[in-house]
């Protein structure tokens, strides 16, 4: 089929390489014309395991092309993907208006040919409606149908979670955009939920707050764990063998951060208080996640006492593993609130660091994991890169000034590390 992208950052860049990988061919279109050229000569703005070598194959066989034309796309294309971002605002509702935007300009380009705009950007519920009014209004006889498909791919491993969903959610207005969509994911081979179109828009909401949640619900329970000396990792396990709970996503830590999950939340509480209903529970998912990293700067300071010209090493400054991907992490949080305090921060990240550079332009950040070692009074393991496991720990150890070890992504062996001479901290063990 011939599909358009609209928006080629993480989400629209990953969707229409892996919709060109299928056999499908794809526009994507951006209005940062550096960053067109720059994909067009292969070089991909983030790092994403598995993208870059997609996205040259599939230009190399002609699946695959970028460009700044909206206009282009529409013409050539029977289904037009919304990705764009939908970045928060103060209040914690949505700023839409990159969608309403993108809207009205796909609405100044339709020709009378019946065209599917779908909504890929997360979006409140509700949004899908908006935007079929929109198109309407700049283009009355218009013949479109708006389709809200909400994505559930991670940063990290974005390429397999498209390739291989465990489900396509496809809201409709009308029955006649089902069969074109399914025609869209049919090679993925996953099973296809048609819903209609305020339901599917729920759906991609509700799924975050609902993980989120689960990791909130964990920390609380590492707090407890802490405080009546068991083991969260052994209660984690235990739970999640249970098929109703699932162990995935029940690893305790410093919080849950990115672009995703703090957004979409209060974005949710958001959209809930405007249809009349106080969501408490996930203003308490919030609440924990918050409480997450006073609680791991708290067992800092009671081991350093002052923190004022400490010397301390970071490990992670990404929001997750795998990713390069920096914002809204809790790996920055931290940082800042050490340097707020008079710390002085040497700092390491695999992938992160280019980005992470304007966050925190006091932290020193330095080529190799161990240098942040040197002369340090405390090391701290903030983002949960598999890489740190296979450390020289012994040699990072001897580095140190004092074996002060906080691990605020439970990564390392707590035994190991003890063993190795470390004053071991992490969460909930
Ligand atoms: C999340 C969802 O998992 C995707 O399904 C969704 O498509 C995506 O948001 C989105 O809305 O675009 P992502 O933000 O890439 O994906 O990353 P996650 O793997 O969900 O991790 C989010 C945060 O939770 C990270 O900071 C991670 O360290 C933390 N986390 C995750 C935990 O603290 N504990 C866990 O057990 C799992």
């Amino acid at each position: 089929m011939n599909l358009a992208i609209v928006g080629s950052g993480y989400v629209g860049l990953v969707t229409g390489t892996c919709f060109a990988e299928v056999g499908h061919r794809v526009i994507c279109v951006d209005n940062d014309l550096k960053k067109v050229h720059s994909l067009q000569d292969g070089h991909i703005p983030i790092y994403e395991p598995g993208l870059e070598e997609l996205v040259k194959k599939n230009v190399a066989a002609g699946r695959l092309s970028f460009t700044t034309s909206i206009g282009d796309a529409v013409a050539a294309s029977t289904v037009i993907f919304i990705a764009v971002p939908t970045p928060p605002q103060p209040d914690g509702s949505v700023d839409l208006s990159f969608v309403e935007g993108v809207a009205r300009e796909i609405a100044v380009h339709l020709t009378g040919e019946y065209r599917i705009v779908v909504d890929k950007s997360t979006v409140p519920v509700k949004t899908g409606e908006r935007v079929a009014q929109t198109i309407k209004r700049y283009k009355p006889d218009a013949d479109i149908d708006v389709v809200s498909n909400p994505e559930f791919l991670r940063e990290g491993s974005a390429v397999a979670d498209l390739m291989n969903p465990d489900r396509i959610v496809i809201g409709v207005s009308s029955d006649r955009a089902i069969e074109p969509m399914k025609e869209v994911y049919t090679p993925f081979n996953a099973p296809i939920m048609i819903t209609d179109l305020n339901s599917a828009e729920l759906i991609k909401h509700a799924s975050n707050s609902f993980l989120a949640l689960k990791i909130s619900y964990i920390n609380a329970v590492a707090a407890i764990c802490e405080a009546s000396g068991a083991n969260i990792e052994l209660v984690a396990d235990g739970m999640g063998a249970d098929k109703r709970i699932g162990r995935a996503f029940l690893n305790a830590g410093i919080g849950y951060g990115g672009s995703c999950f703090p957004k979409d939340l209060s974005a949710f509480i958001r959209i809930s208080e405007e249809l009349g209903y106080n969501f408490r529970l996930l203003k308490e998912v919030e609440e924990i996640n918050q409480d997450q990293k006073d609680r791991f700067l708290k067992k800092i300071r009671e081991s350093l006492w002052v923190l004022r010209h400490k010397k301390i090493g970071v490990l992670g400054l990404a929001f997750k593993g795998n990713t390069d991907d920096v914002r809204s992490s809790v790996a920055i949080t931290v940082v800042k609130a050490l340097l707020a305090e008079g710390a002085e921060v040497k700092a390491y990240d695999p992938k992160g660091m280019e980005k992470a550079q304007a966050l925190i332009p006091e932290a020193k950040l330095v080529a190799t994991a161990e240098e942040v070692a040197d002369g340090a009074d405390a090391v701290l393991v903030l983002t949960e890169w598999t890489d740190f496991k296979s450390l020289d720990w012994l040699g990072i150890k001897k580095r140190m000034l004092s074996p002060l070890l906080f691990d605020g992504r439970n990564l390392l062996n707590p035994e190991e590390m003890r063993s190795l001479g470390f004053t071991y901290t992490s969460v909930g063990r």
